[in-house]
């Protein structure tokens, strides 16, 4: 394979660190490798595969000579992207910023990967739970058209970064210890009110929207439909955030065009690259975010025929929103820049 210069903005926070992991274990193949993050860390070292890094503030001039630019520094692809654009880079960007810009193509590898060639230089990888559900659904959507979608989120704290992770932690602590718990971050750490998250669920990720959905539930339901192509596919969602470190989990329903078997289901899905069928009821065998935590595959179960309307079914899929809910699925994508 053909190596590359790379840049990763935000080395430092939750999916730049699970960028290094995969970096070393896919074996990707890179010449130099910049790590970029904020003024704050600026002169942190990293030592990664047996070589010290110095962590750089990101400014306009960091992409000289830079070929595949990794954006996980939230904001920071909004102010430096377009600078990486006109220094010769190709953008994959984390954030929500361009995901619905139409000319920008929004891609999951297995999914879509025919709207990679059409980028004018920066690629978005779509919501982590988006990415998730794609993965579950492209299959099925290739036995028949998909009417209509209603999904619940369980998503895990690590959804909103290193932050995150840090509250249910210390929050954890504090209740073992007898103390009461400090709520700083979740559900939105710009906002000014704060709820617990150990020992609770928060039905809000995002800020609310006019129409009352989440931003997140929003989207969930814009982004599947841009990724699948599909305007008219019809889907709903509520996202919740749950007491759990790392992996997404999601309840699926979802009403078909044509008759769709369980059987025929888990046949697709068992089929198709990147996703692992964990389905036996019998035997107590569905998917967990503790099982799934550090790997690559997205894995579904409880799939069940949904008996209260005409073609309907039901699914449980989990996937670890850090790797294929951001870090590996950009990194994907990169490899096939690199391959095409
Ligand atoms: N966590 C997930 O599960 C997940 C999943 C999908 C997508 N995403 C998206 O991925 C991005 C990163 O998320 P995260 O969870 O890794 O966040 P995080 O743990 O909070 O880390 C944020 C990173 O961005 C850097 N940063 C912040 N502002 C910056 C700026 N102006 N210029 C350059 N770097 C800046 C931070 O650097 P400092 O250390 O210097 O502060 C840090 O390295 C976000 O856009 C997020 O929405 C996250």
């Amino acid at each position: 394979m053909k190596k590359v210069n790379v840049a990763i903005v935000g080395v430092t926070g939750a999916v730049g660190q699970e960028f290094l992991n995969l970096i070393e274990e896919r074996n990707f193949p890179y010449n130099n490798l910049k790590m970029l993050a904020s003024a704050r860390s600026a002169g942190k070292k990293i030592n990664f595969m047996g070589k010290e890094y110095t962590v750089e503030e990101t400014t306009e001039n960091s992409f000289e000579g830079v070929d595949i630019a990794l954006f996980a520094g939230g904001k920071a692809s909004k102010i430096f992207g377009p600078a990486a654009v006109k220094a010769g880079a190709v953008v994959i960007d984390n954030s929500s910023t361009y995901r619905m810009d139409p000319e920008v193509p929004l891609v999951v590898p297995e999914v879509n990967p025919q709207a990679i060639a059409k980028h004018k230089g920066i690629i978005a990888n779509p919501n982590c739970s988006t990415i998730i559900m794609v993965m579950a659904l492209k299959p099925l959507y290739d036995i028949s058209k998909i009417k209509r979608v209603v999904v619940s989120t369980y998503q895990a704290v690590s959804g909103a970064g290193r932050e995150g992770m840090e509250e249910l932690k210390n929050q954890l602590e504090d209740l073992a210890n007898g103390k009461t718990p400090q709520a700083k971050v979740l559900p939105v750490a710009s906002l000014n009110k704060h709820y617990q998250i150990a020992s609770n669920l928060l039905p809000q990720i995002d800020i609310f929207m006019d129409n009352d959905y989440t931003k997140e539930e929003m989207k969930m339901i814009d982004e599947t439909r841009k990724i699948m192509e599909d305007a008219d596919m019809k889907i709903t969602a509520t996202t919740v955030r749950v007491p759990v470190y790392r992996s997404h989990a999601e309840s699926v329903n979802v009403e078909f065009y044509e008759e769709v078997s369980a059987e025929s289901a888990r046949a697709a899905l068992e089929k198709f690259s990147g996703v692992i069928v964990r389905d036996n009821p019998d035997e107590m065998i569905y998917p967990q975010p503790l099982e799934t935590s550090g790997k690559d595959d997205v894995e579904v179960g409880r799939i069940r025929k949904d008996f209260s309307v005409e073609h309907g079914l039901n699914f449980w899929v989990c996937g670890d929103q850090i790797r294929k809910g951001a870090a590996l699925n950009a990194l994907q994508i990169a490899e096939y820049l690199i391959n095409h």
